[in-house]
């Protein structure tokens, strides 16, 4: 594989970007092409099959039109549900967030039951209890509608979101006990949800490891490029930044998600 390689990174929103800022520490000298499909947005509550139209679309645009030569879908519910179309609408390597949160809930992991928060979509497909089973771990997953839109607000902090994330966290520690699970670990399988960290460690019972796919993609992403090369030596990355709506909307709060400034955001149309 290239050591600057150009890597395309695409998720429904900006969230993604919190996958992006994973990449760059771990793949500094990539030149980046990060895709929002924020006309679309949310894909966390639409169907497979439009979901992976949608996702299909957006890879074609980042390999046909940006020169990606290897795709990261930084979108759990992207990745849940539409891996394989994805695969099958591009001719490179594409990598999903799904399977390296689960190989991260199994290094977290010592009792084998993990929780999982993510959208009402990625519940649905049990891509995430799949992936887990396949680790050896038993996974509850919980669909937690309200968190995406409380994070594009900006609410990362506020006092509704917490009470949000406490009542969600609540109704997910009862069904595991009522299932007899002991759970230790809780994968955050949403985009969104990695900027409510801070929050959700303080929520979430002592000793709970909270698993951030952002970081475990970003980790594997890495190992397939330069395994041996010092980052330290790495020269800066090229980030270009594109969205389907809301640019000014992407400018402004995509920085938060990145932890640096986004920079210009180029408009562009992938149909309805
Ligand atoms: N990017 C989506 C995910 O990670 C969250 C936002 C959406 O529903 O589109 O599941």
């Amino acid at each position: 594989m290239n050591k600057t390689p150009a890597i395309g990174v695409f998720d429904s929103g900006f969230g993604g970007l919190t996958v992006l800022r994973a990449l760059l520490s771990h793949i500094p000298s990539a030149r980046y092409a990060f895709l929002g499909d924020t006309a679309r947005l949310p894909y966390g509550s639409k169907s497979r099959r439009t979901i992976a139209r949608y996702a299909a679309e957006s890879a074609q645009f980042l390999v046909r039109e940006q020169g990606a030569e290897f795709l990261v879908i930084a979108c759990n519910t992207a990745s849940a549900l539409a891996l394989d179309a994805i695969q099958d609408a591009v001719p490179v390597p594409v990598l999903g967030v799904i399977e390296p949160g689960a190989a991260s809930a199994r290094a977290a992991s010592q009792s084998g039951d993990v929780l999982v928060i993510a959208t009402d979509a990625t519940v649905q497909s049990h891509a995430y209890a799949t992936a887990c089973r396949s680790q050896g771990l038993r996974a509850l997953e919980k669909a937690c509608p309200l968190l995406v839109p409380l994070v594009e607000e900006g609410w990362t902090q506020h006092p509704v979101t917490a009470e949000v994330f406490r009542i969600y966290l609540d109704e997910l520690l009862h069904q595991a006990a009522a299932e007899g699970m002991s759970p230790d670990t809780l994968v955050l399988g949403c985009t969104h949800y990695p900027l409510l960290r801070p929050m959700i460690e303080k929520a979430v019972p002592a000793g709970m490891r909270v698993i951030d796919s952002a970081e475990a993609t970003a980790e594997a992403a890495a190992k397939l490029f330069h395994p041996h090369e010092s980052v330290e030596r790495s020269p800066a990355a090229q980030i270009s930044c594109f969205a389907t709506d809301s640019v000014e909307k992407f400018e402004r709060l995509g920085s938060r998600f990145l932890e640096r400034p986004v920079g210009h955001v180029e408009l562009i149309d992938l149909g309805g």
